[in-house]
């Protein structure tokens, strides 16, 4: 089971909403935390609130390589290697693909995809150098598992996450280092407002920002879950090296009204040449992935 206790871990997007639910677990827990995050003056409110020096801000926009690299330094630096990764910032565009442009794909892509891509490709060499093991948490959502026609980009990104973390779960598993994929429902967060932290650059071809809708938006986010629930669920479900995390139990049904769904697309389709070998190779690799899965459980 991995120990939080004298850990160091790095949280990405944790100034406001999940991040800084999770900010203020893992303080609890004996951690000491680098809350990474593109707006310095929520760090510098987040710090001012949590008052505490186990805890450290770090500017950077996770979309850059280099910028994560720095921050990587500045942070084992001062805190020592980390060992806990949670690759979380994020933002969100409503709007149907269709609808988008280049810049809107590269602006969502870069924060919620390449973001974690990055979180991935600058610890998990230092985390394995390490030999401390540790734990990732990749947040998607139970937009990586829902899609519909308006959150088109977001869906792409999040699904993606999915694929990205179950791999690495299995991968990471021989190095000790756990890897988990946090599916959260609707959050009282500050995501509504993500438009403020658009880089001019990617504003080519974007859409005015609707203030009707940013404004229902953060009435919607109001009932949304507390982030001090969410994060207690996060470091429960990482105590159980679980792979998701499912912190919204209202979409549990949905979840399972979808697989019906898939299942429901097979058709009984006469053999065709090669289906007997194919099912024998498929076999071998199932249980493959099923061993990979296994041992993944077991990894911390
Ligand atoms: P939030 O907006 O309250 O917090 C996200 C933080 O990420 C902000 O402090 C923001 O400044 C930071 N951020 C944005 N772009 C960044 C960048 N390029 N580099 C570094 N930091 C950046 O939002 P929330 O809701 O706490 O979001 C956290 C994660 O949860 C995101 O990945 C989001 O997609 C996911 N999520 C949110 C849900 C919700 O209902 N709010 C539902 C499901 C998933």
């Amino acid at each position: 089971m991995i120990n939080f206790s004298g850990r160091t871990a790095f949280v990405t997007g944790g100034a406001n909403g999940i991040g800084i639910g999770l900010v203020r677990a893992l303080l609890a827990e004996g951690c000491k935390v680098a809350m990474a995050d593109i707006r310095q003056d929520a760090i510098d409110a987040a710090l001012k609130s949590l008052d505490n020096q186990m805890v450290m801000g770090v500017q950077v926009d996770v979309s850059s390589r280099e910028g994560m690299a720095a921050a990587a330094d500045t942070v084992e630096e001062r805190f020592g290697p980390v060992s806990l990764l949670f690759n979380n910032a994020g933002i969100n565009l409503f709007q149907p693909i269709e609808e988008s442009s280049y810049s809107d794909w590269d602006w969502v892509m870069g924060v919620n995809l390449h973001g974690p891509i990055n979180g991935v490709m600058t610890f998990v060499p230092r985390m394995i150098a390490a030999g401390q093991g540790g734990y990732i948490v990749n947040t998607a959502s139970m937009a990586g598992w829902l899609a519909s026609g308006s959150p088109g980009i977001y869906n792409t990104t999040k699904f993606a996450v999915r694929g990205m973390s179950e791999s690495l779960r299995a991968s990471l598993a021989p190095h000790g280092i756990g890897v988990s994929i946090l599916c959260p429902g609707l959050v009282k967060s500050h995501i509504f407002a993500s438009d403020e932290v658009r880089p001019p650059e990617l504003m080519v071809g974007a859409k005015p920002v609707d203030t009707a809708h940013v404004e229902r938006l953060a009435g919607v986010h109001e009932f949304g879950m507390e982030p001090d629930v969410i994060a207690a669920r996060v470091l429960d479900a990482m105590r159980e090296n679980r792979a998701y995390i499912f912190s919204h139990p209202e979409h549990r049904e949905e979840v399972a009204e979808l697989f019906a769904e898939y299942l429901a697309d097979y058709r009984d389709y006469p053999e065709d040449p090669g289906y007997d070998q194919r099912v024998g190779f498929e076999a071998f690799r199932r249980k493959s992935y099923k061993d990979a899965r296994d041992a993944a459980q077991n990894a911390t």
